[in-house]
């Protein structure tokens, strides 16, 4: 079983000699390898059970350390790598040779990543090789938020988890990638993008790239974040609900109450509707809600702006099996 704790040293050996180590950010935790190592890079594949076809994001520490695996940065990406970087936003630039293929399921393109979490950074900071991570989750599952949901799904196959507490915006990165001096969206993330129209312009973001089915980007499915309980997005809560067993169902909502569903199977994500404090607690609380065997869990649609964009995006990801 993984170990837990906050001992960066412990995680700099593991990774040093080719093992898989899970580590915060403050998007969600990832599982990380060596990304120069391909025998490293294959055990994240097969500890996932991800397809090699469904490319890596590498971690660095720094825009610096990145121009040693990327063709130089346009200005358009270097304007908002200022603005974001640190941060959610991952950047699908042109490799150099030095990147694996097998990191960039053979693309000529790698995404980077620079993550906002003291522990990654310190930890990136002590090594000389970038991290490939994928969310730490088996393929096709919800992503863990916490150290502890990275120890439920995958603690018998990894040796180390690094603890850096609940994730503080806890939806993946937003990705981009760059067209003709703009910018193309490839994956809806913590970055909203009302937040990338106001640095770029809203006439400089392609977003045909988000439609669910036949995206550029690979790796990016139609089904995805599942919990084991079925999933249903809904409008229509009090409506949709009328068939189930109300004793046997899980409810999220933004800040909505539903009489006659026991309290304890209800989580209601903002008070406020804050929708940054709903989306850092959306997959806690579907974490919680899929380890209480219920029947069914109902999360209510979200509005659609802001971080809402992007937990609808996942949230019909998560749905999407269940209504085949
Ligand atoms: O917030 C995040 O981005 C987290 C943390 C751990 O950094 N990572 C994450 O990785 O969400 P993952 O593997 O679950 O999703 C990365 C997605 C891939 O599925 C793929 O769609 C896209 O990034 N991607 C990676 N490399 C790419 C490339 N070269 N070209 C196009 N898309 C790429
Ligand atoms: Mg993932």
């Amino acid at each position: 079983m993984a170990r837990i704790g906050t001992d960066i040293n412990e995680a700099v050996e593991l990774l040093k000699s080719g093992n898989v180590v899970a580590i915060p950010t403050e998007t969600v935790y990832g599982l990380a390898a060596n990304a120069l190592n391909e025998s490293a890079v294959k055990l994240i594949f097969s500890t996932k059970e991800r397809p090699m076809t469904n490319p890596l994001i590498i971690h660095l520490p720094s825009l610096e350390a990145a121009q040693k695996y990327v063709q130089d940065l346009s200005p358009l990406a270097k304007k908002l790598a200022s603005v974001f970087c640190p941060g959610p936003l991952t950047m699908v630039l042109p490799k150099k040779k030095i990147v694996p293929n097998t990191v960039t399921a053979g693309l000529p393109d790698v995404a980077i990543r620079i993550p906002n979490h003291p522990l990654t950074l310190s930890l990136l900071r002590n090594i000389d090789f970038p991290l490939a991570a994928p969310s730490a989750n088996p393929f096709g599952y919800i992503s863990p938020t916490t150290a502890q949901h990275v120890a439920n799904q995958l603690g018998e196959k990894i040796p180390y988890i690094l603890d850096g507490g609940l994730c503080q915006k806890g939806l993946e990165s937003t990705i981009v990638s760059f067209q003709n001096n703009k910018v193309v969206v490839y994956r809806l993330g913590a970055i909203a993008l009302e937040d990338l129209a106001e640095v770029v312009g809203v006439e400089n973001l392609i977003l045909d790239n988000l439609k669910l089915e036949k995206p550029l980007s690979p790796g990016m499915l139609p089904y995805h974040y599942s919990p084991h309980t079925p999933l249903h997005l809904t409008m229509n809560l009090e409506n949709d609900i009328l068939n189930y067993n109300l004793n046997k169902i899980g409810i999220i909502t933004l800040n909505k109450v539903i009489k006659d569903v026991p309290t304890k199977h209800q989580i209601q994500l903002s008070k406020t509707n804050n929708l940054r404090i709903a989306g850092h607690l959306l997959y806690n609380a579907m974490h919680e809600l899929d380890a209480l065997a219920l029947d069914a869990i109902f999360v209510e649609k979200m509005p659609d702006e802001g971080i809402g964009k992007t937990m609808n995006d996942r949230l019909k990801r998560a749905a999407y099996k269940r209504q085949q």
